[in-house]
C-alpha cells in the first residue's frame, strides 16, 4: 500500500513535468546573474535584444537552458551562461522562471 502512495504520488508528479522538479526559492538565487540581461521580473529588454521570460512555462525554459548549453540551440552568449548550470540548477531556474508574470 505504502509502495502503491509513492507510485501515485511519482505519476502524479511526472504529469506536472518539471514544474514540481525544480526548487524556486533556490532558482531566484540564481537568477540574479540572468536579471542583468532579462531583468528582475523577467520582462526582458526589447531594444538589446534580451527575450521576455516572464510567462514561460517551467519545461519549455528548461528545455531551452539544456539547448543552450549543449549547443543544439545555438547562441554564444546563452551557453556561456548555461555552461557551469546542472540538471538541478536548470529545474530550479526553470521553477522560478514559470513564477515571473
Ligand atoms: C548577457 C545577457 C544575458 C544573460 C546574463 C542571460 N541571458 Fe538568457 N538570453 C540572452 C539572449 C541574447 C537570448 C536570446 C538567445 C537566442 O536568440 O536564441 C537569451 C535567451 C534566453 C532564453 C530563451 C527564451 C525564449 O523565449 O526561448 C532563456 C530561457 C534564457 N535566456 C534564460 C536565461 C537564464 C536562466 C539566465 C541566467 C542563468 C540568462 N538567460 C542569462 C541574454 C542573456
Amino acid at each position: 500500500m505504502k509502495t502503491l502512495m509513492v507510485a501515485t504520488v511519482l505519476v502524479l508528479a511526472g504529469v506536472n513535468g518539471t514544474a514540481l522538479a525544480g526548487n524556486a526559492a533556490a532558482g531566484k538565487a540564481k537568477f540574479a546573474v540572468c536579471a542583468g540581461c532579462h531583468g528582475p521580473t523577467g520582462a526582458g529588454n526589447e531594444a538589446l535584444k534580451y527575450p521576455k521570460l516572464a510567462g514561460l512555462e517551467a519545461g519549455y525554459v528548461k528545455q531551452q537552458l539544456v539547448a543552450f548549453k549543449s549547443g543544439a540551440r545555438d547562441n554564444a552568449t546563452m551557453k556561456a551562461m548555461t555552461a557551469g548550470l546542472n540538471e538541478t540548477d536548470m529545474d530550479n531556474l526553470a521553477a522560478y522562471i514559470a513564477t515571473l508574470k
